[in-house]
């Protein structure tokens, strides 16, 4: 059976850890050729030597970018080893505080607009140039944080409202050049953003992921690369300007009620990836 990202070359940004090291090997997996991408301390080079290991094609690119510098470096590092861009996955961002708006700083805000926003604009710019070539497509990384917005982390809310409304946007506008662009929007996903250990979540907001999710646990990365793939594939061909949320059904829910799921849902899959770096997230503060 033909894979099905068999003959594209994909970059992934934030491909060192969490829901991005699932995209990263769930597209090897199906074929792609992979630019794993991320700040220079992720572990972007060791995502990539496992894809090798196991028969498929990777290489890091490791920087900031957030830059047109690095952006553009990067859509380059893809031409030049793979000969050209099919696909775009801008799934980089951080998640640097919780705090009450009265007490949120400063530094946090800019972080995340500099890392959550500015990725996405100076990465799709970079790459469309490319994407036009292959007629390839851009997926980007929305919340459902940014269709309903999140207590105790507001300007996180508002930077992926900017996602999903900047994407909505660009697919109007690239169709005329044979690209598409989609949203995925994971709600509480099991990487180390949403765990008290490895983040900034206090106990109270994690005890509430599981009473908010009508499905009453976190998504898996890989449920998440799922939907990436299907979104990169040509099966989604006649899909663009969509948002696909994978949140287990916390956008729509009213209330706590994960408490009464289903225990078959309460179940994780096996999964088949070997991922190494779910809980390897960046969480604080690069200086
Ligand atoms: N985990 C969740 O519950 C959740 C929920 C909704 C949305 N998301 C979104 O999914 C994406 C991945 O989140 P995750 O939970 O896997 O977190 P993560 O911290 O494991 O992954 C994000 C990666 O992006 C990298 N990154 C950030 N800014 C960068 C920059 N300027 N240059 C290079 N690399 C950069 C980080 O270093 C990190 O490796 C994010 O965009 C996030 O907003 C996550």
């Amino acid at each position: 059976m033909k894979k099905r990202l068999e003959g594209k070359v994909a970059i992934v940004t934030g491909g060192g850890s969490g829901i991005g090291e699932a995209i990263c090997k769930k597209f090897a997996n199906e074929g792609a050729k992979v630019v794993v991408t991320g700040f220079p301390e992720d572990p972007v080079k060791n995502v990539a030597n496992e894809i090798q290991e196991a028969g498929g094609t990777a290489i890091a690119f490791a920087g900031d970018i957030s830059t047109e510098e690095n952006a553009r470096r990067c859509v380059e590092t893809a031409v030049t080893e793979y000969g050209k861009l099919d696909i775009l996955i801008n799934n980089a961002g951080v998640f640097p505080e919780v705090n009450l708006l009265q007490d949120y700083s400063e530094e946090a805000f800019d972080y995340m607009i500099k890392n959550n926003v500015k990725t996405a604009f100076v990465m799709s710019k970079a790459a469309l140039p490319e994407l036009h070539k292959t007629k390839g497509n851009i997926v980007s990384a929305g919340s459902e944080a940014g269709v309903i917005g999140i207590a105790q982390n507001t300007p996180y809310g508002g930077t992926k409202g900017f996602i999903h409304s900047f994407m909505r946007g660009l697919a109007v506008e690239q169709a005329q050049f044979g690209v598409r662009c989609n949203i995925v929007g994971p709600g509480p996903i099991d990487t180390a953003w949403t765990h008290e250990s490895t983040g900034p979540m206090d106990s109270k907001m994690v005890k509430s992921i599981k009473q908010a999710t009508p499905m009453g646990r976190r998504g898996t990365p890989e449920e998440v690369a799922n939907v990436y793939l299907f979104l990169a594939s040509d099966e989604a061909s006649y899909v663009t300007g969509a948002t696909y949320m994978v949140d287990g059904g916390i956008t729509l829910a009213k209330g706590p009620v994960g408490e009464e799921a289903d225990s078959s849902m309460k179940k994780e899959p096996e999964g088949e990836l070997e991922l190494e770096h779910s809980k390897d997230g960046h969480t604080s503060i690069r200086k």
